[in-house]
């Protein structure tokens, strides 16, 4: 069977778990073949030999298991970055985070900040590249997060900018330290337990999503830890329906400002706020 042939074939089983069935094939024809676009689209007519791989993989992905997941790969912020089960797959919506603290980072010089749950790396990273001045200490509860993490950041050859570290949200970072950064950069886990997962979403790790009742919990005890630890900047993504209740527990702190933004699709996604230290 040719390459195309096997497009042609394979694309069908993929409909119900994909709006571009046939492009999802070729991701993965050439993720088995490790070559790129061009490669595939000018041997169109070349016979492909690996077809028990890609069955096996069509067989998983049509069962919503997530494409990112079988290639290991993942884009975010134009750039790619490895990936693998028990690590959340990034989210376009986390690029707009990158973006705005970027235009707040540029103006400091010599940028310090903290990531709580770095995940893959992909804030950390991505702001270190922006910003070669910017050291960052990213922390994770996950040890297979911090791991990658650190492959991703000597991929992209800033492993030097930024320091990972094992810590439930700031318990492992002293005071000193914290209060040595300018920002804390989050995208912690903020679903509401009771809340029903699509299907693709339930092959990524729980302690990455869930986050409480509610699921704004960890959001407020890390927003105790960097009032107490008196960090001056906190930029946050949070879920689009717990604006007002950041609003109420704002209150109780000492913060000069606090700004929301909105994600592409006008669902308010995140939040800025300024303490006063
Ligand atoms: C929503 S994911 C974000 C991952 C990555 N920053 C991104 O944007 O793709 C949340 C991350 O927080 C980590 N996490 C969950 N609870 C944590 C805690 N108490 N302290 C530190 N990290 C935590 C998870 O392991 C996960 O990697």
């Amino acid at each position: 069977m040719t390459i195309k042939q096997c497009v042609k074939q394979y694309a069908p089983l993929l409909k119900e778990v994909t709006h571009i069935p046939a492009k999802e094939v070729e991701i993965l024809i050439m993720y088995l073949l490790d070559v790129n676009v061009i490669y595939l689209h000018l041997n169109q007519d070349k016979t492909f030999t690996k077809n028990k791989e890609l069955e096996k993989l069509i067989n998983k992905r049509a069962k919503h298991y997530p494409l990112e997941y079988l290639t290991n790969k993942v884009s975010f912020y134009g750039e790619t970055f490895l990936i693998e089960e028990n690590i959340l797959i990034p989210r376009p919506e986390t690029e707009l985070l990158v973006e705005k603290a970027y235009e707040l980072l540029k103006s400091i010089k010599n940028p310090k900040i903290i990531e709580v749950g770095t995940g893959s790396g992909i804030i950390s990273i991505m702001l270190a590249k922006l910003i070669p001045s910017l050291q960052s200490i990213a922390v994770d509860i996950n040890d297979d997060a911090l791991n990658l993490a650190l492959k991703n950041a000597k991929k992209h050859k800033i492993e030097h900018q930024i320091e990972f570290i094992k810590s439930d949200l700031l318990e492992n970072i002293s005071e000193d330290i914290a209060k040595s950064c300018d920002m804390c950069i989050s995208n912690p886990p903020y679903i509401a337990d009771d809340y029903v997962l699509p299907k693709n979403v339930k092959f990524e790790p729980k302690n990455a999503l869930f986050a409480g009742n509610k699921g704004d919990e960890l959001i407020k005890t890390l927003l105790e830890e960097i009032s107490t630890k008196k960090i001056k900047y906190f930029y946050c993504e949070f879920g689009y329906d717990q604006k007002k209740s950041i609003i109420n527990f704002s209150k109780k702190f000492d913060i000069k400002s606090l700004e929301f933004y909105k994600d592409y699709s006008n669902f308010d996604r995140g939040f800025l706020m300024e303490f006063n230290i």
